[in-house]
């Protein structure tokens, strides 16, 4: 079962427009395999039917299923520890120094699918900076399009094999607790983050100036011009000496200097970002 050329046309449009994301034109077989699913939730055999009914412009809510059943939600606790070590040992001390006057750490996790990456900067605050930021109004927002993964990163609930990347022991007594079916992460980690859902090609929420965004893993499914554009608009939203984190794959063809943080204030290329 196969899409036409004149399907595969329109949702690659489609989802260009609704979530940013660019196919290539080799996906058809990873998009059929994603959709038929979807399909058959809704009663129908192939993905004709489908695909006529995504033409009808009132149908959101299916725009949204397909959405969600093409992207990625890849993810793991502390993934590519050496951004946490950045994060420890250089970008947060430096980020509390300055912000000391008010008293204030704005951080916002844009793409965070199940919760992982926002998660570990939560416990990463509390286990590191735990006395310099009492009495401090920590505002960790994490985002996602999917609703299905905010479901998930708002219960906290994680398998063992989830658990076991990158959550050690220790942190597993610190921060977790046993339940039935795995693990459910404690309140003292839990109210530290607010998951919200928001679609990076869309209005976002109301934001204040943001001391650290994490956008990573995201990107690299997008055109190059989207890119440009989600990354402009970030750094409008960074406080002049505030950071934003891609994932590494979208920045290999960065200067060094820009490889981990780049800042609010520093004039880079983004043409060159890595597809
Ligand atoms: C591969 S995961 C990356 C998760 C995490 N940032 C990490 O690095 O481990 C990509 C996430 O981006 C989300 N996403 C994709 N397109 C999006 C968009 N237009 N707006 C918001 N989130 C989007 C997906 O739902 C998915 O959860």
């Amino acid at each position: 079962m196969t899409l036409t050329a004149d399907q595969f046309e329109f949702l690659r449009h489609l989802l260009d427009q609704q979530i940013g994301m660019s196919l290539e034109a080799d996906q058809q077989l990873f998009v059929t395999h994603r959709l038929l699913p979807v399909a058959r939730r809704h009663g129908w055999n192939d993905l004709d039917s489908l695909l006529a009914q995504l033409r009808d412009p009132r149908d959101n809510r299916l725009v949204q299923e397909v959405s969600e059943a093409l992207v990625t939600h890849e993810t793991s606790f502390f993934r590519d520890a050496h951004y946490y070590d950045e994060l420890s040992d250089h970008v947060l001390p430096r980020l509390i120094a300055r912000r000391t006057p008010e008293r204030r750490l704005t951080i916002w996790c844009a793409a965070c699918s199940t919760g992982q990456e926002a998660y570990s900067v939560a416990m990463l605050l509390r286990e590191r900076f735990a006395e310099q930021l009492r009495g401090w109004n920590i505002e960790l927002l994490a985002t996602d399009l999917s609703s299905r993964a905010l479901e998930q990163a708002r219960a906290g609930q994680y398998s063992d094999v989830e658990v076991r990347r990158g959550i050690s022991d220790c942190r597993l007594t610190q921060h977790f607790h046993r339940e039935p079916n795995g693990w459910r992460i404690d309140d003292h980690v839990k109210q530290m983050v607010r998951f919200q859902q928001a679609n990076l090609i869309g209005g976002w929420p109301q934001l204040p100036l943001q001391d650290l965004v994490l956008l990573r893993n995201v990107l690299i499914y997008m055109s190059p011009s989207t890119r440009q554009s989600i990354i402009t608009r970030i750094q409008k939203l960074l406080h002049p000496e505030g950071c934003l984190m891609l994932g590494s794959t979208e920045t290999s063809n960065l200067p060094d200097r820009n490889k981990v943080c780049i800042q609010g204030n520093s004039p880079i290329s983004h043409r060159s970002t890595a597809h």
